[in-house]
């Protein structure tokens, strides 16, 4: 039988950075033995077939986009494992930029669901492109030592991707969540997890075989 987990990695982006660090997640996820499939977020997202989620958005004036935050409900409802990710404008490397970065991050976590159990979370520099921003912000920018540029970190990406690769759950059948729906208490069996009606992901399409080309 097949136990390995099959995973969600999902992300909200304007401009295209943040899909680069959500395919490069996958394309990690992947080389551990993963299924997984790489998905804008989206309200018509089926989260039945899968074991586990990353879900990661752009940061915008200090929150997530929709998109993804609204994903965070539907998310923790599945009561199945979750990692987010946030890419802003900052590089969070030295201690001044991680402090700017946490500082950041726990202002993002504000507008997330209170009871949402994360099992890790991390911020990446994304691209930050001044061109149309106005030259006091781009001073302002400077000041705070900000840079233009392409401020992905990809040897941070694929090092947060191992350890989420390393803590996933294994892949659990129809059968067995049937099994674990009928053997456990009613409280366990009325969760999100063991009540799952789930139409198998590699028969539905929704999770693309592990032959795909990596998104890198
Ligand atoms: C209108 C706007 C607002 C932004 N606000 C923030 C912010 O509050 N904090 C931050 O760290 N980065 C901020 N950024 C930088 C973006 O998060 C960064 O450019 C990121 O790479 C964008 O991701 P995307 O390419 O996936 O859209 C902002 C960028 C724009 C264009």
């Amino acid at each position: 039988m097949d136990t390995s987990a099959r995973v969600l990695v999902t992300y909200a982006t304007v401009a295209g950075s943040t899909t680069g660090i959500a395919e490069r997640i996958a394309a990690t996820l992947r080389a551990s033995g993963a299924e997984v499939a790489c998905r804008p977020a989206a309200p018509d997202l089926d989260l039945d077939p899968f074991d586990a989620f990353v879900v990661g958005s752009a940061v915008h004036d200090m929150a997530w986009l929709a998109p993804a935050l609204d994903l965070l409900p539907r998310l923790q409802e599945t009561g199945r494992p979750v990692w987010c990710f946030s890419v802003g404008g900052i590089q969070p490397r030295g201690r001044i930029a991680r402090t700017m970065t946490d500082r950041e991050l726990r202002r993002v976590a504000r507008s997330f669901p209170p009871a949402l159990a994360l099992r890790g979370e991390r911020m990446f520099g994304g691209i930050i492109d001044l061109e149309h921003t106005p030259l006091w912000g781009r001073l302002f920018f400077r000041a705070m030592g900000g840079r233009a540029g392409d401020h992905r970190d990809w040897a941070s990406v694929e090092a947060w991707a191992e350890e989420i690769a390393a803590a996933l759950p294994r892949h659990r059948d129809d059968a067995q969540r049937r099994q674990a729906r009928t053997s456990t208490s009613p409280a366990a069996g009325t969760s999100p997890a063991s009540t799952a009606t789930a139409s198998s992901p590699a028969a539905s399409g929704s999770v693309p075989s592990r032959s795909d080309s990596p998104g890198r």
